[in-house]
């Protein structure tokens, strides 16, 4: 899996020529879901480019009431392409912990319309839960995660049983990026409060999806890799976590 991607949640003006601008910049990972609207403009920046399907990694959602296997082959239809690199249940089931939508994952995987197959904000015992139900942890988790919302208990628990965690909304939709102390570290790096946000998720083995409709955004995003935080400086991004979430609240915590 690419270390890092684009979202595309809003993304729905010219969802086409922003991910074929992503492609051009050298995102390979892609993440949507039916409900953002972006699939069948993904799917034709993806025919109109000229880079090997293989290249890339597109990350596709089920919702939680929804018959995974029949949902996948929707949103593949939507898509019009023949697989996706992921499939992930969007969010827990209000009642259980969705083993049923589960087993229509690991069916669309053994039929090849999945290579990999996760989840979403949920919480350490029901992964547990759903695997003890079905004999398969997921392989990617999606949560809320930046240094002012995040557990380092759930990185933990997922590393320990070889779940890899995407972060969603890794720049906090932008409500966070004018934070005094996250300021002042980034003018101490010569970077953008983004790219701060960005390279802690990476150096924590974390894959941020930081959406960017701009194209000076899409661009500062992925120049993340010619600097590196300090061990002092990623402790003090990880004092700032008061389990802020820009959506609602950290739903996988305990
Ligand atoms: N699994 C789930 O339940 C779930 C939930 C939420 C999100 N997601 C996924 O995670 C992705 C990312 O989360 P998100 O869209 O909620 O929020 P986000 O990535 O934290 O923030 C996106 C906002 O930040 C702005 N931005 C991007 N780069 C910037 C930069 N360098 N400097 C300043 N501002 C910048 C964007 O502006 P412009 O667009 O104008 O450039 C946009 O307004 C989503 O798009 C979606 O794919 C998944």
């Amino acid at each position: 899996m690419p270390v890092l991607g684009l979202g595309t949640w809003m993304l729905t003006s010219h969802t086409v020529e922003s991910v074929q601008h992503a492609f051009e910049l050298g995102y390979r990972l892609v993440d949507t879901s039916a409900d953002y609207l972006t699939q069948p403009g993904i799917g034709r920046a993806i025919r109109r480019g000229d880079l090997p399907r293989d290249a890339l990694f597109v990350v596709i959602k089920v919702e939680e009431d929804e018959d995974g296997y029949a949902a996948t082959i929707k949103n593949l239809d939507e898509l019009r392409l023949a697989y996706a690199d992921l499939v992930l249940v969007h969010r827990p089931p209000k009642k259980g912990v969705g083993d049923d939508i589960w087993r229509g994952l690991m069916r669309a995987r053994e039929e090849g319309l999945a290579r990999d197959i996760g989840v979403c904000s949920y919480k350490a015992r029901q992964l547990e839960q759903l695997g003890e139900l079905t004999g398969e942890l997921p392989a990617v988790h999606q949560i809320e995660w930046s240094p002012f919302g995040h557990s380092l208990d759930m990185l933990n628990f997922c590393h320990a049983n070889d779940i890899v965690v995407q972060a969603y909304s890794p720049l906090t939709r932008g409500k966070r990026l004018a934070d005094g102390r996250l300021t002042e570290l980034a003018r101490k790096y010569g970077r953008s409060p983004a790219q701060l946000l960005i390279r802690w998720n990476l150096q924590h083995g974390v894959v941020p999806l930081p959406k960017a409709y701009r194209e000076d955004h899409q661009r500062e995003n992925i120049a993340v890799f010619d600097f590196e935080l300090t061990e002092q400086d990623m402790a003090a991004l990880d004092s700032f976590n008061e389990h802020f979430s820009a959506l609602e609240k950290l739903d996988y915590l305990a």
